[in-house]
């Protein structure tokens, strides 16, 4: 069977470290004249020997540096993917967050319940989706993510059935849901990397700023009503921990390359769920 780690590095392309240290370790080191520090006729072996620590220090600290090249990278690969994540967010979502925004803040949608219908079936369909690549799990790391407590499609189920029972009609998933769908199924067998990166931001995102946009739409729309989506069967916090050291413990076997190439999937992400986040307001 295929293992995760089986990507070749050359199909991966991001590589670009964000705190670059080495320059600072050969400036340090080629401009002071430290070659023969005991040599007595510079005149200043003293200062030499100085000298000497200094740079040994310096070295020492570019060296630490060069380590820590990418941010996160000392807490684990999770907390990496949630760097990049944040930085993706405008500023009115997050206060990490770099981006302008360009649409209204979640405090200013007026959504309605139509659209909101179209945002849960399509979610459903991606959350399905996922579910059912872990169970499968083509490549045998994805079966650690089965059963975590953190599935959502079978709330979105109960939840569906509820708006039904209130009289509304479901709509069919609709383009977003099916082509992220798509897109995932395509991933989880040909890209590992890039898989996990959208099962970690889908689940993860979900708990943060998802719960939050549930919140604003139910005291708008479903008279503070909280959905099952919005509900988990154990402690959340603890639910994240598992699966943050869950994934950890995956991408440990992986390269740089491979590693860099997963954060890189992390913008494809956002595009995927924030198209069908914007169906609240369709
Ligand atoms: C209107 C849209 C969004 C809002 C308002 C929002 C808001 C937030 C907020 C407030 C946090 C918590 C920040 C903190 O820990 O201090 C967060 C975390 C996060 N968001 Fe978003 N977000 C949005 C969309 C997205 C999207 C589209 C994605 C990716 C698909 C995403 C991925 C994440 C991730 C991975 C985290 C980190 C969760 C963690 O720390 O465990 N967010 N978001």
């Amino acid at each position: 069977m295929a293992s995760i780690t089986s990507i070749s590095p050359s199909q991966l392309k991001f590589n670009k470290p964000q705190v670059i240290a080495p320059k600072n370790l050969q400036t340090t080191f080629f401009s002071l004249p430290i070659k023969n520090p005991s040599h007595s006729s510079w005149g200043f072996t003293g200062k030499a020997l100085t000298l000497k620590k200094m740079v040994i220090t310096s070295a020492t600290t570019a060296a630490e540096k060069s380590k820590k090249r990418y941010p996160g990278e000392a807490k684990g690969f999770v907390e990496e993917m949630r760097f990049v994540a944040m930085k993706l967010h405008t500023k009115d979502q997050a206060k990490e967050g770099e981006k302008e925004p360009q649409e209204k803040p979640v405090a200013k949608w007026e959504p309605a319940v139509e659209g909101y219908l179209k945002f849960l079936v399509d979610s459903k369909l991606v959350y399905d989706t996922l579910e059912g690549i872990v169970d499968k799990a083509d490549f045998p790391e994805y079966a650690e993510f089965r059963n975590t407590g953190l599935e959502r499609s079978a709330s979105l189920a109960k939840d569906l059935k509820w708006f039904e029972e209130q009289g509304h009609t479901i709509p069919e998933p609709s383009t977003p849901g099916l082509q992220y769908a798509q897109k995932l199924e395509e991933l989880s067998k040909t890209d590992p990397q890039a898989f996990i990166c959208h099962f970690y931001n889908i689940y993860f995102a979900h708990s943060a700023g998802g719960r939050m946009i549930g919140r604003k739409v139910a005291e708008k729309i479903l008279n503070g009503k909280e959905l099952e989506f919005y509900k988990w069967e154990s402690e959340l916090s603890q639910l994240l921990q598992n699966v943050r050291e869950k994934l950890n413990r995956v991408a440990e076997s992986w390269t740089r390359e491979e590693k860099n190439h997963c954060l890189e999937e992390t913008e494809k992400s956002f595009k995927y769920s924030g198209d069908i986040l914007r169906l609240i307001l369709s």
